[in-house]
């Protein structure tokens, strides 16, 4: 199950292109500006979280520890961080919903959405995810299908309960992705749960216009960590595009890559407003269950708030002016 966890699509180009495109980035520090220590507290969607890393949604949680999902969303709580939760999880939605709150009643969760054909067939997830307590829903967009990955051969499957990862829909064998969405599916999604919708997957600005005209409550950056289409720009290449594009109508956030504090703040710097790790949180939950993800995102959390004071930042918001301009960035 490691090579299901850390393939890519085809060559894998675009999954190894994803951490250097952060680290060229170079940064430009400010000194002598009186700044008080910063905190890492932020807000998503309105509503407080103490720190601007996330969880971003990955299926199949417990081929990577037994209690999956329910670990997963206990570790985000304990660091006060949004837990994105696939639709393909393996508990169901009341029960992560009830671990996250066991831990912090404030804890915060949404819903990763993917919309079958048949819509009906998604809509008493999406109602089940909101009486659950999930304050969103991220739609993933680039994923009319799931992108060819050389890894894990066939055969690797055998033992593993497939059932887990359709564990929250009522008719598990008919559900599938869907090729046609279209702007009109966000307000749909609305009006079925009555959640905000956030769009996943968007890599040009003209398609972060189009969410922000259809109501999308943010816009998230993602190559679905290179396991789609194969050599699509990365994420911290397309990220300031589409922050410009969006400008305040909406919140941008940004996956793919990310793996240290030090890229927390380039993303925060080149415009985003929570950034979310897939694969590092599924290493984590694999080698120590709830502990682990907690120390995984303190850890961020830690080297994000070091990085921020030795660039001369008293605050989140001032990572924008530390960010050198691309004639800069090459050593
Ligand atoms: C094993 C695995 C499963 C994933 N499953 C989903 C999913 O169910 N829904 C979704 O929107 N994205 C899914 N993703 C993509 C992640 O949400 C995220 O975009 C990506 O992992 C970020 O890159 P990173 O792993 O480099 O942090 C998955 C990623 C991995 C590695």
């Amino acid at each position: 199950m490691w090579a299901y966890l850390e393939s890519g699509a085809r060559e894998g180009v675009t999954r190894d292109e994803a951490h250097d495109a952060w680290r060229s980035v170079r940064l430009w520090p400010r000194v002598l500006h009186g700044e008080d220590a910063p905190d890492a507290r932020t807000s998503v969607l309105g509503t407080p979280v103490r720190t601007p890393v996330g969880v971003a949604p990955t299926s199949l949680q417990r081929v990577a520890h037994p209690d999956g999902e329910l670990a997963m969303a206990a570790g985000a709580a304990a660091a006060g961080a949004v837990h994105v939760v696939s639709s393909n999880a393996g508990h169901l939605l009341d029960e992560i919903g009830a671990a996250a709150r066991a831990v912090d009643p404030a804890a915060v969760w949404w819903l990763q959405a993917y919309l079958p054909p048949d819509r009906e067939q998604a809509a008493p997830v999406l109602r089940a995810a909101a009486a659950a307590g999930a304050r969103a829903v991220a739609l993933t967009v680039d994923t009319p299908f799931p992108g060819t990955k050389y890894e894990p051969a066939e055969e690797d499957w055998e033992g593993i309960d497939l059932s887990w990862h359709r564990i929250n829909f009522t008719d598990p064998a008919a559900y599938r992705h869907h090729r046609g969405l279209r702007p009109e599916d966000l307000a749909w999604i609305r009006e079925t749960c009555g959640l905000p919708v956030v769009v996943k997957g968007v890599l040009r600005p003209d398609d972060a216009r189009r969410c922000v005209e259809a109501g999308a409550a943010a816009v998230w950056v993602s190559n679905h960590g290179g396991r789609q289409l194969d050599r699509v720009v990365s994420t911290a290449t397309a990220l300031p595009q589409v922050v410009a594009a969006v400008g305040a109508e909406a919140e941008v956030y940004v996956d793919g890559g990310v793996r240290s504090g030090i890229d927390v703040l380039t993303a925060l710097g080149l415009g985003a407003r929570a950034v979310l790790v897939g694969r590092p949180a599924l290493h984590a939950l694999a080698s120590d269950g709830a502990a682990g993800v907690a120390g995984l995102l303190d850890t961020l959390t830690e080297e994000l708030l070091e990085a921020l004071e030795l660039a001369g930042c008293g605050s989140l918001q001032g990572a924008r002016t530390v960010v050198a301009p691309p004639d800069l960035c090459s050593p």
